[in-house]
């Protein structure tokens, strides 16, 4: 029988489930980052063969690394270095199975600061819609918290390709 932990760690990537790797940091959380998680996947994803699912998740790597870098970002939205000068980091894991591609953004900034939380944005609010767009795209996503690594990890699950036999 599987166990509960089994059960629970559903969710997260083993290694042998996920054959292809490439990551991307330790990142300082700065505006530049989405761009070049957004090349990253492009990059990695296409080199894979899976072509197809690159543009998505070009698009949830946008996302899920904005919103680390604004959770990172002071009132007034600039950089905010902790007491010894550093700057919250961010890593991006991008796993295949060849056929699925999950996504991973690793972040440290404290919880103090957010969590993840899906909105239900009103047609005239100018955010909360990232997570939405996620979950929309994505067969799952969710996130944990990490104390053995001090971090926080959003995850998101992009549909296998469908490919057309001929
Ligand atoms: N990595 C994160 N760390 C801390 N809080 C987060 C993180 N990701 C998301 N959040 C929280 O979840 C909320 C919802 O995120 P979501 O991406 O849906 O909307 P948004 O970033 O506020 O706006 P938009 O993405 O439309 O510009 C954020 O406002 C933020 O409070
Ligand atoms: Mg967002």
């Amino acid at each position: 029988m599987e166990s509960r932990g089994a059960a629970l760690m559903a969710p997260a990537a083993r290694a042998s489930d996920w054959p292809l790797f490439a990551g991307l940091g330790p990142l300082g959380a700065l505006e530049t980052v989405p761009r070049l998680a957004r090349s990253f996947c492009q990059m990695v994803v296409s080199g894979w063969g899976l072509a197809e699912l690159a543009d998505d998740c070009e698009l949830i790597a946008s996302e899920l690394t904005g919103n680390v870098v604004r959770a990172a970002a002071g009132a007034d939205g600039h950089p905010r270095y902790d007491d010894r000068g550093q700057l919250p980091l961010l890593w991006l894991r991008l796993l295949s199975d060849h056929a699925r591609v999950r996504l991973e953004v690793w972040d440290t900034v404290p919880l103090e600061r957010g969590v993840p939380l899906l909105r239900h944005a009103a047609d005239d609010d100018e955010s909360g819609r990232g997570l939405g767009l996620v979950a929309a795209i994505c067969d799952d996503w969710g996130w944990d918290h990490l104390p053995a690594h001090a971090a926080k990890r959003v995850w998101a699950l992009l549909p296998a390709v469908e490919r057309v036999l001929l």
